[in-house]
C-alpha cells in the first residue's frame, strides 16, 4: 500500500499533522482528504494544541495545478480551512521552504504561524489567472491590513518570512530543526494558555482614505491589462472590510470557479507547465551527466556581450569579457558599471551586491587569458566571416574540453562549428536584448552538437535565470523565423489600408505587449535596412520593405531619431501619427499598385497571430522545436505575447484547428498570397481533430 500522504500522531499533549506529499505537497485530493481525516482524530483524542507542518523541501506550495482541468472532489479546500478555523484547540502551521497559494491559506487559517526565517510566503494565484479561493481574499487583509494585503495578492510575488513576520502573517520565526522549533513554540503557547486565534474573526479596518480601492485599481489598470483576477481581487478585499468571513468566502468561491473555468487560466497554467517542460529533452535521458561550469569568457564587450557578462556575474561564475583592444574593453567594462549603478540607484540591487557581482568579472584582450575557462560564449558582430574566424581562434586557444557557444540570431551554427575541429562541443546561444533581463535563451543545437553539451548549457541556462528552449539550425531559430512573416503582415496591412495605429492598436487591444510598427521604430528603423543591404537586397525593392527603407532614406530611423512609422514628443516620447507617414504610405501602395480598403481589427489580428502559428506548425513539422508548448515560450518571453493567451501555438488550439485552417484559407482567397497555404501538419491534425497539444 502506498504511504499515507497525512499522517498523524501525538507528541504529549501537542496533536501533530504531518503532510509528505513530493515534490511539493500540493493539496491534491488525497492531502484534502487526509488533512480532513486528521483533524477528526485529533478531535477525538482530545489534545491541547495542534501542529501542521510538512515533510520534504517545503511546506504546502498551493492547490494541485494539475487537478484543476478535472472535475472538483470533495473534500474542498474551503471546507477543510474552515475546519481549521473552527478547530476547538489552538492550531499552529509551522513553515519551511514556500508557503505559496492554498498553503498559505491553510496557514492563515491556523491560529497561529511560525516559519523558518528563510520561508517565502505568498499568493501567487494571479499568475495562473485565478484569485486565493480557500479565503485568502478574506484573511489575509485581516492580518497585514487592507494595503499589504492587495500587494502581495496583486503582484502575486511572496515575501520573506522576516518581512512576513514584520506584517503580522508569521507570529515566531525559527531557527534550526523545524519541528523540534515548532514544537517548542506550540508547548509555549499551551503553557500561556494562548486561545484559539481564529484569523477570520478579527476585526478588520476599512483604508482611511476615500475612494481608496478605485484608486489602487487605476494604479494598476496597465500592469494589469486583459486579466481578470486582479480586479475581482480588489472587490473581495473591499468586501472583506464590510462583510463578516463566511459572506465574503462565499463571494470568493464563487469568483474564483468563474476564474478557473476561463480560458485565460486555462492558457496560464499551461504557461506554468510549459515553463517547466522546456529543459525535458525528449532524446537526452535527464540523468545525461552535465560538465561543471565555473569560469566562463564573453567575447565582444558590446551591448550583447555585456549584458551576457552580467548574467553570469550576477549568478556567481566568474565571467571575463574579451576585446580586440584595450579602449573597447575599457568602453564595455564602463558601459556594465554604469548599468549596475542604475540598478542601485533604482533599488533593484543594494551596493553590496553590485560589488559582489563585479567582483565576478575581469577584461582581458589576450585570447591567452581564457585558456582554462569552461564556457565561451562568442558576442561578436553578426556576420558569418567575422564568427568563422573567431571560433577558429578560440579553438586554438581553449582547453579541449571547452564548450564554445555563439550569440548568433540568425546563422548557421553548423557552418560555425565546422570552423573548429570540436564541433560536437559548438553550441547557439541566442539571447535576447538586453541580455541582462530578457528571459529567453534559444539554446541552438547544431547536427553534431554532443547531448551532454546540450544538457550542460540547458542547465547552466537555468543557473543565470534563464528560460531555455532548445532550438534546431535554422535562418532565426524560432523567434526570429517566425517574426519574419508577422512583420510582413504588418507592412502589407499598412499598403493595403490599415494606418500605422490602426495595426498597433488591434494588437495592444489584443494583448501584444506593443504592435508591431511600434516595435520597429523602437528597435531602429536602420537595423533591417543594413541587414537587406548585407543580403544584397536593393533599398526599395522589395513591396513590404519599401516604406522602411523609405523611412530610412529620410532619417527616420524611430524613436532614437523622434520619428519613424511615428513622430514621438520629446519630452514623453509618446508616439503620434504623422500624416506625412500617412501619405507616404498611400503613394508606396499606388506605386506598386495595391489597391486601399478598410481593414477590421479582426483581420489585422488574424493575419497577424495566424502567420505565427502557421510558420510555429512548419517549425514543429521540421523538428526546429521539440514541442508546441516551448514556442509558446520562446513567443511570451521574448516577443511580448500576452501570457493570458498562452502562447501563439496553445492559442491556434483554443480556436481550433479546423478553424485555423478555414481561416488561413480564407485569406488565401482574400489576398491571392501563398504563405497563407496551411501548413500540412496542422491539416493532418485538424482532419484527425487533433490539438497541436497532443504533441507536447
Ligand atoms: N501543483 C502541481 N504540481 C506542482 C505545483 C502545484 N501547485 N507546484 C509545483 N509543481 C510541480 C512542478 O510542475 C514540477 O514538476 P516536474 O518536476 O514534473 O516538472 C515540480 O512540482 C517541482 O516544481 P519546480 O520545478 O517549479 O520546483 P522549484 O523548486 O523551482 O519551485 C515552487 C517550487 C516555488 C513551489 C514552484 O513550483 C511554484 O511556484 N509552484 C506553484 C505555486 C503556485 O502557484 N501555487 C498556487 C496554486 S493555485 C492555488 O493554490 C489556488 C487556491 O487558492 C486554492
Amino acid at each position: 500500500m502506498d504511504k499515507p500522504v497525512v499522517n498523524y500522531q501525538v507528541d504529549e499533549q501537542v496533536g501533530v499533522i504531518r503532510i509528505d506529499n513530493p515534490p511539493v505537497n500540493a493539496l491534491s485530493h488525497a492531502v484534502r482528504s487526509g488533512l480532513m481525516e486528521a483533524l477528526q482524530q485529533a478531535r477525538d483524542d482530545g489534545c491541547g494544541a495542534l501542529l501542521i507542518l510538512c515533510g520534504g523541501r517545503t511546506f504546502i506550495a498551493g492547490a494541485d495545478i494539475t487537478e484543476f482541468g478535472k472535475p472538483p472532489r470533495e473534500p474542498h479546500l474551503p471546507d477543510v480551512i474552515t475546519a481549521i478555523e473552527n478547530f476547538p484547540v489552538p492550531v499552529v502551521a509551522a513553515l519551511h521552504g514556500t508557503a505559496l497559494g492554498g498553503g498559505l491559506e491553510v496557514a492563515l487559517a491556523a491560529h497561529y504561524r511560525c516559519a523558518l526565517s528563510d520561508t517565502r510566503l505568498g499568493l501567487p494565484e494571479v499568475k495562473l489567472g485565478l484569485l486565493p479561493g480557500a479565503g485568502g481574499t478574506q484573511r489575509l487583509p485581516r492580518l497585514v491590513g487592507v494595503q499589504a494585503a492587495l500587494d502581495m495578492m496583486i503582484s502575486g510575488d511572496p515575501v520573506g518570512a522576516p518581512r512576513a513576520a514584520e506584517l503580522g502573517l508569521v507570529d515566531e520565526l525559527l531557527e534550526g530543526d523545524l519541528e523540534s522549533a515548532a514544537l517548542a513554540y506550540t508547548r509555549r503557547l499551551l503553557a500561556a494558555k494562548a486561545p484559539p486565534r481564529p484569523t477570520g474573526r478579527l476585526p478588520i479596518a476599512a483604508p482611511d482614505a476615500p475612494g481608496f480601492f478605485d484608486d489602487y485599481r487605476a494604479a494598476i489598470a496597465r500592469k494589469t491589462r486583459g486579466l481578470i483576477a486582479p480586479g475581482f481581487i480588489i472587490e473581495l478585499v473591499a468586501l472583506a472590510t464590510q462583510v463578516p468571513v463566511e459572506e465574503g468566502q462565499a463571494r470568493e468561491r464563487e469568483r474564483f470557479l468563474e476564474c478557473r473555468n476561463s480560458p485565460q487560466s486555462a492558457a496560464l497554467r499551461h504557461v506554468f507547465f510549459a515553463e517547466r517542460a522546456t529543459g525535458k529533452l525528449p532524446d537526452i535521458p535527464p540523468d545525461t551527466p552535465v560538465r561543471p561550469v565555473n569560469s566562463v569568457a564573453v567575447i565582444g564587450a558590446g551591448t550583447m556581450g555585456g549584458g551576457i557578462a552580467m548574467c553570469f556575474a550576477n549568478a556567481g561564475i566568474p565571467v571575463t569579457l574579451v576585446e580586440t583592444a584595450r579602449e573597447n574593453l575599457d568602453r564595455g567594462l564602463g558601459i556594465i558599471e554604469k548599468n549596475y549603478a542604475t540598478s542601485v540607484k533604482r533599488g533593484r540591487f543594494t551596493q553590496a551586491q553590485v560589488d559582489g557581482f563585479l567582483a565576478n568579472l575581469s577584461g582581458t584582450v589576450d585570447y591567452a587569458d581564457i585558456a582554462d575557462v569552461d564556457v565561451v560564449i562568442e558576442a561578436v558582430f553578426e556576420n558569418m566571416a567575422v564568427k568563422k574566424e573567431v571560433f577558429g581562434k578560440l579553438d586554438a586557444a581553449c582547453k579541449p574540453a571547452c564548450i564554445l557557444a555563439t550569440n548568433t540570431s540568425y546563422l548557421d551554427v553548423n557552418e560555425i562549428a565546422a570552423a573548429t575541429g570540436r564541433a560536437p562541443q559548438v553550441i547557439g546561444a541566442h539571447f535576447f536584448s538586453p541580455a541582462n533581463v530578457m528571459k529567453l535563451l534559444e539554446v541552438v543545437r547544431a547536427d553534431r552538437t554532443a547531448p551532454d553539451v546540450l544538457q550542460t548549457f540547458m542547465q547552466l541556462a537555468r543557473k543565470i535565470g534563464k528560460i531555455p528552449v532548445a532550438v534546431g539550425v535554422c535562418h532565426g531559430f524560432v523567434g526570429n523565423r517566425m517574426l519574419k512573416g508577422y512583420a510582413r503582415q504588418a507592412q502589407l496591412l499598412l499598403l493595403e489600408g490599415a494606418s500605422p495605429a490602426q495595426v498597433d492598436g488591434a494588437m495592444e487591444s489584443w494583448g501584444m505587449a506593443m504592435g508591431p510598427i511600434a516595435v520597429g521604430d523602437l528597435a531602429g528603423l536602420d537595423i533591417g535596412y543594413r541587414s537587406r543591404r548585407d543580403q544584397g537586397i536593393e533599398p526599395r525593392s522589395v513591396k513590404e520593405s519599401t516604406l522602411a527603407d523609405t523611412l530610412v532614406e529620410m532619417e527616420r530611423l524611430g524613436q532614437k531619431t523622434g520619428a519613424g512609422y511615428y513622430r514621438y514628443d520629446p519630452q514623453t516620447r509618446r508616439r503620434e501619427a504623422d500624416p506625412e507617414v500617412e501619405s507616404l504610405i498611400a503613394d508606396i501602395a499606388a506605386r506598386w499598385g495595391v489597391e486601399r480598403r478598410e481593414i477590421a481589427a479582426e483581420e489585422i489580428v488574424d493575419r497577424l497571430v495566424l502567420s505565427l502559428v502557421n510558420e510555429g506548425a512548419a517549425i514543429l513539422r521540421e523538428g526546429i522545436a521539440a514541442r508546441p508548448s516551448d514556442i509558446d515560450i520562446v513567443y511570451l518571453n521574448g516577443y511580448g505575447f500576452p501570457a493570458w493567451r498562452g502562447g501563439p501555438m496553445f492559442y491556434a488550439d483554443s480556436l481550433g484547428l479546423d478553424t485555423v485552417v478555414a481561416k488561413l484559407e480564407g485569406l488565401q482567397r482574400l489576398t491571392g498570397d501563398d504563405c497563407w497555404e496551411p501548413d500540412p501538419l496542422l491539416l493532418e491534425l485538424a482532419g484527425r481533430g487533433e490539438k497541436l497539444a497532443s504533441l507536447n
